[in-house]
């Protein structure tokens, strides 16, 4: 399981092997994971609480919250024996972006560890976890390279010059694309959460059965828009309803959005790339995990494309863990906990320089 520290290139130099408890709340998945700066990945486990929040067709922040105070200990103490630890030397914890009570659940007890051991704690970028998840693998990338982020919060075009150097090239200015791959479900009539429903059945389908539109793809600039798609998906849904062909056609309409959204992800992505001469693409979040988008960008993108493995495509406590080990500088005592709805990431700055606490 483990690997060589990676972005070696940008780590600041580490005196002595530390083991980096990662904490993640930050929205419907509770994540926990031990990284040692040295051995690479001891342990990480998840639990999910999809199941709470599908009967509600998303996800209800209450109930989250509740349901990470219930597993976060638990799951702690797993990961502590599955690691073969009794502690940690540093605790990481999401600060943010996400649901805030989520957030202050895995903040609360990240700070009340690291009392209690005596050490440090790291508030971690959410999307810095999600960018940096790939370093988790063998062979990861070195920096500079671009960045393509989507996720249910976020569809994000990032050029990555070091750890703490980043460059928000383009961003949806409506919808995030797992956002409307979960809307473009609901529509369908499938289940929570949507992006892998959804995807199941377009294999089903024949994207060529239905023409839907792919936004912004022929507009200057590197932003996104889904509004525009998830508008006309509903159209095609209603016009199917009213003819009695929904049933039949169902799967259809799934492929169709589902290329429609790819190639608008892919079509900017080839773009951003060329602008920015790059040879290396890293692609992370929730909608990374999608195989045609995957086919896609292996089949146009002369340069290497990285990915987490697919259980580290989604939120996971792993990349908390090794953003955290990478940013052991900006740790500090146990304190006020950090918790962020909102927190761009081109506001963060390398290790040192309060690249996450500012
Ligand atoms: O990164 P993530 O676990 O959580 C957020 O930070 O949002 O991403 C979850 C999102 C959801 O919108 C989900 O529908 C989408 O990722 N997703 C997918 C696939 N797997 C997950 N979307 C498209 N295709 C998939 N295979
Ligand atoms: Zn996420």
């Amino acid at each position: 399981m483990g690997s060589t520290p990676p972005m070696k290139s940008m780590k600041p130099g580490i005196m002595r092997p530390m083991r980096v408890l990662g904490v993640e709340t930050s929205c419907d998945e509770t994540g926990v994971a031990v990284y040692d700066t040295e051995a690479g990945l001891l342990a990480h486990v998840l639990h999910s609480q999809v199941d709470l929040h599908a009967r509600y067709g998303g996800v209800v922040p209450e109930i989250a919250s509740r349901d990470h105070l219930r597993r976060l200990l638990p799951l702690v103490r797993e990961a502590l024996e599955a690691a073969g630890i009794e502690r940690a030397d540093a605790v990481a914890y999401t600060a943010g972006p996400g649901l805030v009570g989520a957030l202050m659940v895995g903040g609360g007890l990240a700070n009340g560890l690291a009392l209690a051991w005596g050490c440090p704690v790291v508030p971690v970028h959410h999307m810095e976890g999600h960018l940096l998840a790939p370093l988790l693998e063998p062979d990861p990338p070195e920096p500079p390279f671009l960045a393509l982020l989507v996720s249910g919060g976020h569809t994000l075009l990032v050029g990555v010059d070091g750890l703490g150097r980043y460059r928000r090239l383009g961003t949806t200015l409506d919808d995030a694309v797992g956002e409307a791959f979960d809307k473009a479900a609901k529509m369908l009539g499938l289940g929570y959460p949507g992006g892998p429903a959804l995807a199941a059945l377009a294999r089903e389908g024949d994207e060529r059965a239905i023409d839907l539109p792919r936004p912004m793809l022929n507009r200057p600039g590197l932003d996104f828009s889904f509004s525009g798609l998830k508008t006309a998906l509903m159209l095609e849904v209603r016009r199917a309803e009213a003819a009695g062909r929904l049933d039949e056609e169902r799967a259809n309409i799934a492929a169709a959005f589902q290329r429609a959204a790819i190639d608008t992800l892919v079509g900017r992505t080839l773009k951003a790339a060329r602008e920015e001469r790059a040879s290396r693409i890293v692609v992370a979040g929730g909608v990374g995990a999608n195989a045609l988008l995957r086919a896609e960008l292996a089949a146009s993108f002369d340069g290497r494309v990285y990915y987490p493995r697919p259980e580290f495509c989604t939120d996971n406590g792993a990349m908390i863990a090794l953003a955290g080990a990478l940013r052991l500088e900006d740790a500090g005592p146990p304190g006020p906990i950090l918790a962020r709805a909102r927190w761009p990431l081109e506001a963060l700055a390398p290790p040192g320089a309060l690249g996450v606490a500012a």
